[in-house]
Formats: C-alpha cells, sequence, structure tokens
C-alpha cells in the first residue's frame, strides 16, 4: 500500500471540508426534513459519509525484503539474532527511557511488571476501571486483587484524589492507565506512591509516544507497559514492550520473561530465578523496527484531527470532548467524547450511535462496567482469593464497586471512534462533525 497520507494530501482537503461544515453549522434549526437526504440515514436519508475508512492494521511493500530475510534466515527465536535487542534499543531512545524490553505482549509486560515490583499472591493493586480488560487479569492473575480508584469523567483516566482513600496495608503498587493514549495526571499520582511507597506501573498499552509534561508515558513511573497488538498504533500481530529509567529493574524483567535467566545487573542466587516464557520473537521485532517513521509521522496527523475534531465538536451542545491534563500531548488511540442525551431531545446514547453508524461513522460505546461482567465475582469466589483474602474484605471489596459514580458516568456516556479514522482527510473528518451536527438537528424525530 502507498503512503497516501501525506500532509500536503491532508491540508489540501481541509478547505473545501471548512466551507461545507460551516454551511452546516449555520443550518440549527427545527425538526423539519428539508429533503430525503437531510433526514437521517436511520430514518431513510442519505448518510453523510458514504466511503469507507482506512482499513487497518496496514503493509507496506518496502517491508518485504527484511521481512523475508529474516523468515528466510530461520532464527526466528529471540536468542538466535539481534532484531529484538534492536528494536529495543530503538524503542527506548524513541521514549527518552533507558532501557526496553520487548515481551510476547501487552499482557505479559503487566505480569512480569507486576512481578518483578513486588506485587505477589494477596496483594492489593490500585487501577483504573476504565481500561482493556487485560489490565484487570493480569493484576488476578498475580493472584492479587485490583481495587479500581474513580475515573474522572472530565478525562477519563484516574481520579488521582481517589486513590488514597483506597490503599489498605496490603496495597503495593498504582497501575494508572494512559486509556486511549491519554496520559493520566502522573505527578499526583507518584506524590501518592511515594508517600505510601507503593511501585508504579503504567498500562502505557495504548500510548506510544504520548507525552506527560515533557515525558514520554512509559518513563514516568517505575516501569511502563506498551502493546504492539494489531490494532495498535504499531502493530506486530501481537507484541509488547516494559520500558524503565532503571536498568536494573528491566535485567529483572528480562530474567522473569526469559525461563528466569539472570542477566545484566541481575543475576539471582543460582542460574536461575523464577520466571516464564514471554520471549518476543525476532520476525516481530522486525515488522515493529521498520514502523517508527509511520508511527511517529501517523501520530502528528492524529494530534491534528483530534485537536479539530475537539475544537468543532466543542461547539455542540451535548458533545464535550475530554480534558488533558496541563503540558499533556495524547496520540489518540481512540477519539472519545461524552454524550449527554438531555442536549438531543432524550435521544439514547444506543439510539445516537446507531444513527451516527448509519450516517457512515462508525463508533461504539467503548467500556462498560467490566467489574460486573463476572470475572472478579470468579475470582473471589475461588479457592485461592479465599485463602488470601478474609470473607469480610472480599464481601467489602464487591460493595465498594457501587461507589465508583464517576465511572459509571463515564461508561454510560462516553462514545469512541477509532484511531485509523482519525488519519482520514479532512473533508472526510468534517463528515464526522457534519453527522454528528445532523443528529442533534433531527434529534426529536430519532427519538420518537
Ligand atoms: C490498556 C491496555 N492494557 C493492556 C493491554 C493488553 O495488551 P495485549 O493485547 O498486547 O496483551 C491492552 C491491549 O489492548 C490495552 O489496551
Amino acid at each position: 500500500m502507498k503512503e497516501d497520507l501525506t500532509r500536503r494530501g491532508f491540508i489540501r482537503t481541509g478547505a473545501a471540508g471548512g466551507a461545507a461544515l460551516s454551511w452546516l453549522s449555520a443550518r440549527r434549526g427545527p425538526t423539519v426534513f428539508a429533503a430525503d437526504s437531510d433526514k437521517p440515514a436511520l430514518l431513510g436519508g442519505t448518510p453523510v459519509h458514504k466511503g469507507g475508512w482506512l482499513p487497518w492494521p496496514q503493509w507496506r511493500e518496502a517491508w518485504e525484503p527484511k521481512m523475508l530475510e529474516v523468515y528466510r534466515s530461520c532464527k526466528w527465536f529471540r536468542g538466535s539474532g539481534t532484531h529484538v535487542t534492536d528494536f529495543e534499543a530503538a524503542y527506548a531512545q524513541l521514549l527518552g527511557a533507558r532501557k526496553c524490553l520487548a515481551t510476547a505482549s501487552g499482557t505479559t509486560a503487566l505480569i512480569v511488571s507486576l512481578h518483578v515490583m513486588g506485587v505477589d499472591a494477596g496483594d492489593e493493586v490500585i487501577t483504573s476501571p476504565y481500561t482493556f480488560i487485560a489490565t484487570y487479569n493480569s493484576i488476578l492473575t498475580t493472584k492479587a486483587l485490583p481495587v479500581f480508584a474513580d475515573t474522572d469523567p472530565a478525562t477519563l483516566t484516574m481520579d488521582p484524589a481517589s486513590i488514597e482513600s483506597r490503599i489498605t496495608d496490603r496495597t503495593r503498587a498504582i497501575v494508572p492507565v494512559h486509556i486511549f493514549g491519554m496520559p493520566c495526571d502522573m505527578d499526583p499520582i507518584n506524590a501518592i506512591a511515594k508517600k505510601h511507597k507503593l511501585a508504579v506501573i503504567e498500562d502505557a498499552c495504548q500510548a506510544w509516544l504520548a507525552e506527560y509534561k515533557g515525558h514520554k508515558c512509559g518513563t514516568i513511573g517505575d516501569v511502563g507497559c506498551f502493546s504492539f497488538q494489531e490494532s495498535k498504533h504499531i502493530p506486530s500481530g501481537e507484541g509488547g514492550a516494559i520500558t524503565s529509567m532503571s536498568e536494573e529493574l528491566i535485567d529483572r524483567c528480562n530474567a522473569f520473561h526469559n525461563c528466569g535467566r539472570s542477566i545484566g545487573s541481575f543475576k539471582g542466587k543460582g542460574s536461575f530465578t523464577r520466571g516464564n516464557n514471554y520471549r518476543m520473537m525476532q520476525p516481530q521485532a522486525m515488522l515493529l523496527l521498520q514502523q517508527f517513521e509511520k508511527l511517529q509521522k501517523e501520530t502528528a496527523i492524529r494530534r491534528e484531527t483530534a485537536d479539530y475534531l475537539t475544537a468543532n465538536l466543542s461547539k455542540i451542545p451535548g458533545i464535550t470532548p475530554v480534558r488533558l491534563p496541563e503540558n499533556s500531548r495524547a496520540v489518540w488511540h481512540l477519539y472519545a467524547f461524552r454524550y449527554d442525551a438531555a442536549q438531543f431531545n432524550r435521544l439514547s446514547r444506543d439510539r445516537f450511535m446507531e444513527a451516527l453508524s448509519a450516517e457512515g461513522v462508525p463508533c461504539s460505546s467503548v467500556y462498560s462496567e467490566q467489574y460486573y461482567d463476572g470475572l472478579l465475582d470468579e475470582a473471589i469466589a475461588s479457592r485461592g482469593f479465599k485463602r488470601l483474602w478474609s470473607e469480610q474484605r472480599l464481601r467489602a471489596y464487591r460493595e465498594s464497586l457501587g461507589a465508583l459514580k464517576g465511572n459509571k458516568q463515564v461508561c454510560d456516556t462516553t462514545v469512541g471512534i477509532t484511531q485509523n479514522m482519525l488519519l482520514a482527510s479532512r473533508s472526510d473528518i468534517d463528515h464526522i462533525i457534519a453527522a454528528i451536527q445532523k443528529l442533534r438537528t433531527h434529534s426529536a424525530a430519532l427519538a420518537k
């Protein structure tokens, strides 16, 4: 596939789209269908956006010689060549981290990090409930209890003010999640961690190149975890990484991820320490190494598009774009906003999303209140968890989920569009804005 997203093409399409948008925003008014084409697509009108969106992930012909070379070499295992270590050095440099360890996935990066930061069976870990389920599961796999801080509805990330009241004598670590590539407010999180001697493991699985106060996400806590799974901005099918400013921590991670083989500054008592096989393969590393320039170029485009969407969507009553912490830059794995049905004639969020999708703008409600989905109940009913915590603690834990009011609000009102759409031309992006505006104009008819 050609590099068809040039900056010039992106800017060229912007002007015409802007004119169409001002025409549309001048048209707010009563719910009268001027013509069939003006009706919501869900009610038989013509969709605002008729084309598709960029498929994801993408392939480049230019990558093929190196990919073939690594496959033909039959040196696929991490230890058989230097591609994985080359990737680790390059990714650390890209982020300004001291060191990086490649892993099999983001989930395994989290599991390794939790172990190395001393999280053990029966410990508690404070994390965000608003995340991909792997964050919960990596903690549960460690036989620790994920204790949820509340979500700030303005930022969709962990509300630092809700952390301290959840700390117990078993709390060992905080796992802030830079959800959708939006940095958490790390200064207060790090301050609380320091005060209570807790480790900070950043779940940066959606936050490649995101920045907080001049530092890249993944370099702000003790360690940071990344995912390169297929949907991600830099994908290799599966894959992950751990980054840190501490060489010693990464050496510990290396030992644990490589069947417990001690390495570098970290030497276990014998040849082995405890560990598993969570290694990345050479072809994955080669695929990742070739995507650095693409990642950086596309991150700039996503940022420009997100700024443009925020400037325009915030003018529509009932649509609230997300606020970022001061002096931070997101990378927009999803572009999310909160939807207020009261400003749309009580058109439910589900019906709004259905209507927006019918206009050719696919969207979703993203994460739900996953802590009620059964996996926590299953964990706390298990023999292991019952051995590790008192009945009283597990009951109080289950009841405390009802206190996550901010998170409930976020789960009930958020609408997200995926990162690949942010790479579209400006005129296509204008379709997103125009479609939402059109649904507001016709919200009473849609709500019937
Ligand atoms: C926030 C978050 N944490 C953890 C993970 C787990 O990463 P992986 O799918 O590579 O195991 C993901 C992946 O989607 C994620 O988005």
